[in-house]
């Protein structure tokens, strides 16, 4: 063997143990302690016991990013910072994911989430502030003014712990705290194996949780034109296009995600759907958020990459029309209720009373339908699942009012009056 063929194998052996010592330096603790990833992978051994298990599992994984790019099952499973070990089969892994172990890799994406409503005030919209530290507070109250320091929801009380579970918080877990420190799954939209953005990017994942008649977004998609257009043409869009390069090629016709979250034709992708909102639909009485100006451009700049300004204008000065036509007659409807309390005809906890059910369904299914409906083109949800709500529900409380006064030997107003002559 010559000098040279030496020189060369020593160097290259060389570089192999320096490279293979920085990679795995900058790999986590807890999997420099067990069989390196490339063993994993190499011998495939969770897929071997796993496919014969739950061979879902492993399908849906190998047809994922994340089994092209070489990210194995020890990747995800493995016990993130501040998670509970368990051995199990010659492997060290965590029982119980969360977003803590997404977040090693995608940390970028995890803060936006942070800042979002998906996070920490979908939990406090139940819980209140209960099981969020202090921290967690200040941190969301930052991005999402109220949206977390505030109390419990009546209804935990009224309804009471296994409707808390089994119902609200199957949506709401979104922005769950975690043991591990952590806030919230990212696997809601992406689920836990196909972690996929074409699923992401789908309606009806959205619609998990985005349905019904008190937040009606995927009945309203589907009756508008783009959700007409999405049924028709689905088959012709790219929905796999990476997130980082899609263009209205890949997606000419809008989905939720389109609109919330995109980045089309170079716009800025988001996991905050904050980002581009103006008002706050879903309260009682709407009013503008802090960068109400800036969020309506940064929405109307994702209109724009398929319609003309005229249009868009119209859609947006009809339904700033209609929130504040909603807006008027939800605080008409208050005023009935707040007189009530006033003179004392109406005592004990919220949702004691079968006038307060009349109420609370005005505005939370009526009133932010219209709104709704209004903004993401659902006239059936402006007019017969909101207005007409909104002035049959009036006329209700109105007579509802007087009747509950006079069982309490207390005048009818001149108001209440009117309306029942
Ligand atoms: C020798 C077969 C075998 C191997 C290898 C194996 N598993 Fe499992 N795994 C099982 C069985 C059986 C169960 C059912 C529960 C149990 O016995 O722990 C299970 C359960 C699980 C669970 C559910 C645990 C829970 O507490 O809910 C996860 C997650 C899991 N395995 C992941 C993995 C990962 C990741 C690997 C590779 C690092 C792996 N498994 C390797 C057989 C195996
Ligand atoms: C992208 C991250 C990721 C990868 C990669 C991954 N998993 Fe998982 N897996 C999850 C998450 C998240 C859960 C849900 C855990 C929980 O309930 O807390 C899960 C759950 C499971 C479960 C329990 C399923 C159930 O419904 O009871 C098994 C078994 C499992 N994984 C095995 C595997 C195997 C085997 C591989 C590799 C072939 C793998 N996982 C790769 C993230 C991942
Ligand atoms: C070990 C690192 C690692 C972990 C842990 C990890 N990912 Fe990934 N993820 C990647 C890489 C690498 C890619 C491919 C990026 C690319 O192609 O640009 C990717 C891609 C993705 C994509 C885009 C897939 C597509 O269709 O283009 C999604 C969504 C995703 N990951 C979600 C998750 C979720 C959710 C978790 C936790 C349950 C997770 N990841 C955990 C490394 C990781
Ligand atoms: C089917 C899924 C689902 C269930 C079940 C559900 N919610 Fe929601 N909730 C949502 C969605 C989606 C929104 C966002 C509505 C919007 O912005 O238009 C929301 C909004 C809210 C809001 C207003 C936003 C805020 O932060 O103030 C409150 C409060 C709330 N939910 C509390 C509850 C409570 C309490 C329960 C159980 C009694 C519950 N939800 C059950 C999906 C659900
Ligand atoms: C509300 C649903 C939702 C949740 C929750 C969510 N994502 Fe996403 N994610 C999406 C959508 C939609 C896209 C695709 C955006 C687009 O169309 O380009 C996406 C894209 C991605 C991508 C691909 C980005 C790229 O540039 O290639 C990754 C990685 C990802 N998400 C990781 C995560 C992680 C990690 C979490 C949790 C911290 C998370 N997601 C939570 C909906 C969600
Ligand atoms: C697991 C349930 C769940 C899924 C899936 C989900 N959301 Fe949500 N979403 C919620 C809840 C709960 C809220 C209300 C949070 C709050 O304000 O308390 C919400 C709020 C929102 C808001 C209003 C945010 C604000 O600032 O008022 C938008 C917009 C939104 N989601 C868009 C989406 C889009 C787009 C998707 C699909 C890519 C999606 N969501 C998937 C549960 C979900
Ligand atoms: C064509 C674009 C577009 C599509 C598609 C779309 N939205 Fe919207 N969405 C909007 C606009 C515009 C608003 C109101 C913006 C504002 O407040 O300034 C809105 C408002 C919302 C809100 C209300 C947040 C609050 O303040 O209470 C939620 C939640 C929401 N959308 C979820 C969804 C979901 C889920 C889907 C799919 C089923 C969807 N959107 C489809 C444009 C869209
Ligand atoms: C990715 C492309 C895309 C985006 C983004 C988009 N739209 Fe559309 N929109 C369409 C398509 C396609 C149609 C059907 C056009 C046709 O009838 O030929 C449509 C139809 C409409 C219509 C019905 C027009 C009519 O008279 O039938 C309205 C209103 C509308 N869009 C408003 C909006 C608003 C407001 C936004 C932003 C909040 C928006 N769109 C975002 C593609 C888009």
């Amino acid at each position: 063997m010559s000098f040279r063929s030496v020189f060369i194998a020593v160097t290259l052996a060389f570089a192999l143990i320096l490279s293979g010592f920085l990679i795995n330096r900058a790999r986590p603790k807890a999997d420099t302690e067990q069989p390196t990833a490339d063993f994993v992978r190499a011998s495939g051994k969770c897929a071997e016991c796993h496919a014969r298990l739950q061979y879902s599992v492993v399908h849906e994984y190998e047809m994922s990013a994340h089994a092209k790019k070489g990210v194995n099952c020890l990747d995800c499973h493995q016990p993130g910072q501040g998670q509970e070990k368990k051995d199990h089969h010659g492997f060290v892994i965590s029982a119980h994911l969360t977003a803590g172990n997404c977040r090693s890799c995608h940390e970028g994406i995890y803060q936006e989430f942070l800042h979002s409503r998906h996070a920490a005030p979908s939990w406090a919209a139940i819980y209140g502030e209960k099981g969020l530290t202090p921290q967690q507070v200040s941190f969301s109250e930052q991005f999402q003014p109220g949206g977390t320091r505030r109390p419990p929801h009546p209804f935990v009380t009224a309804e009471g712990g296994s409707a808390m579970v089994s119902g609200c918080e199957q949506c709401h877990a979104v922005g769950k705290p975690n043991d591990d420190g952590t806030i919230g799954s990212c696997t809601n939209c992406h689920s836990r194996h196909t972690s996929s953005v074409e699923l992401a990017r789908r309606p009806s994942t959205c619609a998990q949780c985005h349905m019904g008649p008190d937040h009606s977004q995927i009945e309203i998609y589907d009756e508008s034109k783009h959700g007409v257009m999405f049924a028709a043409q689905e088959k012709l869009l790219n929905l796999k296009a990476d997130p980082k390069t899609l263009s209205t090629r890949d997606m000419f016709v809008p989905t939720c995600a389109t609109c919330h979250m995109s980045g089309l034709n170079g716009l800025k992708v988001t996991h905050d759907p904050s980002d581009r909102l103006g008002w706050y639909l879903a309260d009682a009485v709407s009013t503008r958020r802090p960068n109400a100006l800036r969020n309506q451009a940064a929405m109307k700049q994702v209109c724009s990459q398929c319609h003309t300004a005229p249009l868009i204008d119209r859609v947006y000065t009809q339904a700033d029309q209609v929130v504040a036509s909603t807006n008027a007659k939800v605080l008409a409807a208050k005023a009935i209720m707040d007189d009530l309390h006033k003179d004392g005809t109406l005592k004990g906890p919220p949702f004691s009373n079968p006038i307060d059910f009349t109420y609370f369904d005005l505005w939370h299914y009526d009133g932010r339908t219209s709104k709704h409906g209004a903004f993401m083109g659902g006239a059936d949800f402006v007019q017969w699942h909101g207005n007409y709500g909104l002035l049959q529900k009036t006329v209700q409380l109105k007579q509802d009012a007087e009747v509950l006064r006079a069982a309490n030997g207390k005048a009818a107003t001149g108001d209440a009056h009117a309306a029942h002559p």
